[in-house]
């Protein structure tokens, strides 16, 4: 039987030492509580292949980590643009979908990366005996809705451009009793109408707060007064919903995910309570762009709601995980909280710092390999694993789908294109003559 422990100190001189056998260290690298090097860990259920240490030879020793240590304990994947962020998230993504671990997953993304996913339907990989298949389901922002009964008062502050005290004065007082009513179908007329009723129609600020709500939330298609995302539609146990955000502004990207969190949250404590929930499985919630939904800056009414996560989450079976390029900008309790860590290339001191000072297990030879990692290497620490190792993630099994354009290529197709079609005002201005490569700009 062999055990790991991390060595606190050098071994006495004359200590025979040993390379350790690949397949040793499968089974005590990561966190997988088999202490013997006799188990086959892909025999074992809940885990995911990530990918094999790189100072060993190309899939000679792969690391499965435990889906249960991250996804209850939350997760983070820092890195540079380019360095392999979504790329590993996606070989999660995968393995949390296989027939093994079946997940309820939601993908919040702000700009599309995830349409690959889809691939995962039909695919051979992720069929179980039982019939079993995931489901992959897209969300764009067309659908996207949010129920202004489901705002809470700090968030409608946020989106009103500048209001003054006494306006929020109003404001307030009307909301909390707009809050008591039965009914949770109500609009901007209805809250104008409390305004006016508890502060009369001729009050200064009333007229200019008016102004503002429906200029900031009755035109703005995100919010009504009834529609909301059902939350059965949205997460079921085999089921990976991506949130796609890309058209939404930044402001309402971090509504909808502030009133979603908040609501998946409250159910998931009425389901571990014992009362009626919509959710009566985990969930586990990935965001591209983390530093968005949780900024150090304290800029985000989001950021409120993911602090409760990342800190009471785990005894309520909500996980989440945090995709982010600048680890420097991400709120430091939410940060400190991912108890697993996926760090990939990264230069910038500050992002380096960030990912010391949060970051338990980021010793100095983690953060001296930072630098120096080329797409695809990371280094996998904190709970899924018994000590930091240097990996190079798996190929995923999906094509991927957020490449670089090719830049070169593009501009010499479009050159091409455009010279065998020459456009409108090109023909009208030269007549069908002789083109001269001149144009007059009059
Ligand atoms: N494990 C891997 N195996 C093979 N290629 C990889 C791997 N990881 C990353 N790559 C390559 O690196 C490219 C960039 O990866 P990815 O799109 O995940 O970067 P990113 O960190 O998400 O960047 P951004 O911050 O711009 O979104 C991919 O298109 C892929 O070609
Ligand atoms: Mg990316």
């Amino acid at each position: 039987m062999t055990t790991f422990a991390n060595p606190r100190q050098l071994p006495e001189p004359g200590t025979p030492l040993s390379i350790a056998p690949d397949r040793q260290l499968e089974t005590v690298l990561p966190n997988l509580g088999c202490e013997t090097d006799s188990v086959d860990v892909t025999d074992l259920d809940g885990i995911a292949h990530i990918g094999w240490l790189l100072n060993r030879s190309p899939e000679a020793t792969n690391i499965h980590i435990p889906i249960e240590e991250f996804a209850s304990t939350h997760l983070a994947i820092l890195a540079s643009t380019g360095s392999g962020k979504s790329y590993t998230a996606s070989v999660l993504i995968e393995e949390m979908m296989c027939p093994g671990a079946r997940a309820s997953l939601l993908v919040f993304v702000p700009h599309g990366e995830y349409d690959t996913l889809a691939q995962m339907q039909g695919h051979e990989t992720f069929k179980g005996e039982d019939g079993y298949e995931p489901d992959v389901v897209y969300y764009n922002p067309e659908r996207l809705r949010v129920r202004i009964s489901e705002l809470e008062i700090g968030d409608v502050m946020a989106v009103l451009d500048n209001p003054s005290n006494r306006m929020q004065e109003c404001l307030s007082t009307a909301w909390s009793s707009m809050q008591r009513q039965e009914s949770r179908m109500w609009g901007i007329d209805e809250l104008i109408n409390e305004i006016k009723g508890i502060y009369g129609e001729d009050d200064a600020s009333v007229g200019a707060l008016e102004w503002r709500l429906r200029r900031s939330i009755e035109r703005n298609d995100l919010l009504h007064p009834e529609d909301n995302i059902p939350l059965n539609d949205i997460v079921d146990p085999g089921q990976c919903t991506v949130l796609q955000m890309d058209t939404l502004d930044r402001r309402n990207q971090q509504l909808i995910t502030t009133v979603l969190l908040r609501r998946m949250y409250r159910e998931r404590l009425d389901a571990v309570r014992g009362r009626d929930s919509e959710i009566e499985h985990p969930i586990f919630a990935l965001f591209e762009e983390g530093h968005r939904f949780a900024p150090a800056s304290g800029e985000a009414p989001s950021l409120g709601i993911m602090r409760t996560i990342t800190s009471e989450g785990r005894k309520f079976g909500f996980g989440l995980g945090i995709i982010s390029q600048r680890p420097s900008k991400i709120d430091q309790d939410v940060l400190s909280q991912c108890g697993t860590q996926v760090s990939m290339q990264i230069q910038n001191p500050n992002d380096q710092d960030a990912i010391k000072k949060s970051i338990e297990a980021a010793g100095e030879d983690v953060l001296r390999e930072l630098p120096g990692l080329t797409p695809g290497q990371a280094v996998v620490s904190g709970d899924a694993m018994n000590t930091p190792a240097l990996i190079q993630v798996r190929g995923r099994r999906t094509q991927h789908g957020a490449g670089s354009l090719p830049v070169i290529e593009k501009w010499r197709d479009a050159y091409e294109q455009q010279q065998r079609e020459p456009t409108h005002s090109e023909a009208a201005d030269f007549g069908g003559g002789e083109s001269t490569g001149v144009q007059s700009l009059d």
